[in-house]
C-alpha cells in the first residue's frame, strides 16, 4: 500500500531574500505520515519548511514553491494508493521573481500576483481506478456545505474540513478537530484531540481496511 501525503506550507520568492507563505507547522501532515507508516504503508511525505523533524521510517522529500510541490505530487502520485493532501498550498506566487536582492528603496507599493496550479484538483483530474484521494479544507462559514462543493470539484473521495472559526484549533497548534465528510455523503465527527489521535482516525475513516488489519 503505496502512501502520498503533503505537509507544511510552501514559500513564494519575491527575491532571494523574501517570500510570501503561511504559518502552516505541518504538523497534521506529519502526524498523519507517521500514523501511516506505523501502520505498515509505504509512506511517502512532500513536504513544504518546516521546523519539525522527519517522521522516522518515512521518504520525505523536501520542496519549497507550489510548482516544486506539483511536480513531486504529480511524480509519486503515479504509483499512490491514498494521496492525502494536507498541504497549505499558497494561492499566488508573485509574478516575477528578481534573481538579486532588490534595494528598499526600489521595492513597488504593489505586488503583482499570478495563481498557482491547484495541485489537489489536478490530481482529481487524474484519478487512477482504485486510488483514493483526500483533501483538507479550512472554512470560516458554511463550513460543511463549502467543503462539500470542494470535495466534488476536485473529485475527491474524502474532504477533511477544519472550523478555522474556531481559534483553540488552528494552523500552529498540537491539537485539532475535524469533520471528514466523503463523497457519499458520510459525515464522521472528530472531537478534540492530539493531531497523531486525529491522523489515526483520520485513516480509519478513509482507508477502513485498516481497521481489520490494525486493531
Ligand atoms: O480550495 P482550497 O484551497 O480551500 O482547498 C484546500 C485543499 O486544496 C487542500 O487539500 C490543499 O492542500 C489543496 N490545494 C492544492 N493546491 C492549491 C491550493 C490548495 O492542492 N494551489
Amino acid at each position: 500500500m503505496n502512501c502520498l501525503i503533503s505537509a507544511g506550507p510552501t514559500r513564494e520568492w519575491i527575491d532571494p531574500v523574501r517570500f510570501i507563505s503561511n504559518p502552516s507547522s505541518g504538523k497534521m501532515g506529519y502526524a498523519l505520515a507517521q500514523v501511516a507508516h506505523n501502520l505498515g504503508m509505504d509512506v511517502t511525505l512532500v513536504s513544504g519548511p518546516v521546523s519539525i523533524e522527519p517522521p522516522s521510517g518515512v521518504k520525505t522529500i523536501s520542496v519549497e514553491t507550489a510548482l516544486e510541490m506539483k511536480d513531486a505530487m504529480l511524480e509519486f502520485s503515479e504509483t499512490a494508493d491514498l494521496i492525502i493532501m494536507c498541504a497549505a498550498v499558497c494561492d499566488h506566487r508573485p509574478q516575477k521573481k528578481c534573481d538579486h536582492k532588490v534595494a528598499k528603496e526600489n521595492i513597488p507599493e504593489t505586488l503583482l500576483l499570478q495563481k498557482n496550479p491547484d495541485i489537489l484538483k489536478i490530481l482529481g483530474s487524474q484519478k487512477k481506478p482504485g486510488q483514493i484521494l483526500v483533501g483538507f479544507a479550512a472554512e470560516t462559514h458554511d463550513v460543511l456545505a463549502s467543503a462539500k462543493k470542494k470535495l466534488i470539484k476536485k473529485n475527491l473521495d474524502w474532504i477533511v474540513v477544519n472550523d478555522v472559526s474556531n481559534h483553540e484549533i488552528g494552523f500552529m497548534s498540537d491539537t485539532n478537530e475535524v469533520i471528514v465528510l466523503g463523497a457519499s455523503d458520510e459525515v464522521e465527527r472528530i472531537s478534540l484531540a492530539d493531531k497523531s489521535i486525529i491522523a489515526k482516525k483520520i485513516l480509519h475513516v478513509v482507508y477502513p481496511q485498516w481497521q481489520i488489519k490494525a486493531p
